[in-house]
Parts: C-alpha cells; sequence; structure tokens
C-alpha cells in the first residue's frame, strides 16, 4: 500500500461556532454545526495525520483517532488553538469565531426595564491571522464564509491574511453551508484554484484534504 498523504504530519483544526455570553442566561452565537470541521479531521486522520481538534459547542462525536480540545467562546478558542499550535505542520480554521463579543458580561440577568436594549461589542481575537502570523507559521488554511463577492472577499482574506490556502464557502446558495449535510467550495492558493462542487461534507473533505496534501508537499518538498 502506498504511505498516506499526511503521514505523521500534525494537523490543528477549528470546528463548530463559538458562543459569547451577554448575562448568566444568553448569549450569542451562529448556525455553524462543526460538521464541515469534524469531516475535515476524520479526513485528515484518514491520511495519516496527528489531528488536534479544536471545537466549539456542537452536538457531534469527534472523529476516533483524533485529540479533541473544547472551547466555548473566541478568546478560549484563541487559548486553545495557541497552546496546541507548537510544531503544526498544518493548521485548517473552519470554526465560525464570532468576530466580536459583549463589551460587559453582565453579573446578573439582564431585566426587561426598557423598550429599547443597546449593547456594545469588542473585536474577538482573529485566530487565523494569529497564527499565519507566527514565526514558523503552518501551512495554514482559512475559510472564508461569504454571501455576496465570494471569489473577491476570499481573495483578499487569502492575501491580507498571508494564507497558504482559503476555502471560499457560498453561503447564499440554498442546502450548502451552515448547519447542513452537504456544502460547496471555491479552494484557492497562490498559483492556483479548485471548484469543488456541491457534495456531501465527508467527500468535500476529503477532496480538500488531498488538495491541502498536494501543495503543502509541493512547498515542503526538499
Ligand atoms: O459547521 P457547519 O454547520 O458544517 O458549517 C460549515 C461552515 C459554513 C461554518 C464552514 O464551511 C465555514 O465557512 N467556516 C468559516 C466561517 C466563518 O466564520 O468565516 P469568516 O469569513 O467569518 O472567517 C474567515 C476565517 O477566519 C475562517 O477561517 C474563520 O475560522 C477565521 N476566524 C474568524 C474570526 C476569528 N476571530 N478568528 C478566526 O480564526
Amino acid at each position: 500500500a502506498s504511505t498516506p498523504v499526511l503521514a505523521g504530519k500534525k494537523v490543528v483544526i477549528t470546528a463548530g461556532p463559538t458562543r459569547e455570553d451577554l448575562d448568566p442566561v444568553r448569549y450569542i452565537t451562529n448556525h455553524s454545526s462543526g460538521k464541515m470541521g469534524y469531516a475535515i479531521a476524520e479526513a485528515a486522520v484518514a491520511a495519516g495525520a496527528n489531528v488536534e481538534l479544536i471545537s466549539g459547542p456542537v452536538a457531534l462525536t469527534p472523529p476516533a483517532g483524533c485529540a479533541i480540545h473544547r472551547a466555548v467562546s473566541a478568546a478560549q478558542m484563541h487559548q486553545q488553538v495557541m497552546q496546541n499550535i507548537a510544531d503544526a505542520d498544518i493548521f485548517i480554521a473552519t470554526a465560525a469565531v464570532a468576530d466580536y463579543r459583549p463589551k460587559h458580561l453582565a453579573a446578573q440577568k439582564i431585566k426587561k426595564n426598557n423598550d429599547e436594549l443597546t449593547l456594545t461589542f469588542v473585536k474577538n481575537p482573529d485566530i487565523l491571522k494569529d497564527v499565519a502570523n507566527l514565526t514558523n507559521a503552518p501551512f495554514t488554511v482559512g475559510f472564508a464564509a461569504e454571501s455576496e463577492n465570494v471569489e473577491t472577499y476570499a481573495r483578499n482574506k487569502l492575501a491580507s491574511k498571508k494564507l497558504a490556502m482559503i476555502a471560499a464557502n457560498d453561503i447564499s446558495a440554498q442546502g450548502l453551508g451552515f448547519n447542513s449535510d452537504r456544502n460547496a467550495l471555491h479552494v484557492i492558493w497562490n498559483g492556483g484554484d479548485k471548484k469543488l462542487p456541491a457534495a456531501s461534507k465527508t467527500v468535500l473533505a476529503e477532496a480538500l484534504i488531498k488538495l491541502i496534501a498536494e501543495q503543502y508537499n509541493k512547498n515542503n518538498s526538499p
């Protein structure tokens, strides 16, 4: 049998949503189910990688053979990634991380006293950007969930965040993307791109891992 394409490589993957608390009973989150990230983790294990899966709150069972690290907020996910990124060969950021969190976490339940409620948010750390900017950064793959100008925004993120590769995810398409079993991706890297048409997240994850391994091995061959 041939050697698996990512044999012995350390691959760190983020998956799922983050949850940003407002008060003891309420939080802000998004529709990410973790299915895409967990499928990528499974495909990476099948390709021979040592996988560290950093997961937001989801209702999925982690794939066999990967190490699981749980996070709830973006700050916790950032911390978990930074604690596990040393010596990583590849980083894949599939998680839908909240860009902002409430400025104040109310110690007590917010009361229904006024007709309007105004909340102030502050920016969360950008996990993908921080990993890509590390000295000896791993081969870093971002996702771009966009509802318009998908390819342009994805190419901008590839360049501005200094990524090796980006998977553009058109979230305007019905039945694909967030919380669905299917997705479609446009994968872009410096010097090439490939459209992976609508398919199950399992099939897409295998195709994405194959593309990542090809580009990683091209960049890192002696
Ligand atoms: O979980 P599923 O239900 O299966 O859905 C899959 C998915 C639609 C969530 C997934 O395919 C996807 O597109 N993930 C990226 C979602 C996202 O938040 O995209 P973004 O364009 O806002 O972020 C760009 C990139 O930066 C992403 O790689 C994200 O993980 C990363 N990021 C963003 C903000 C932040 N603070 N830290 C980050 O690392």
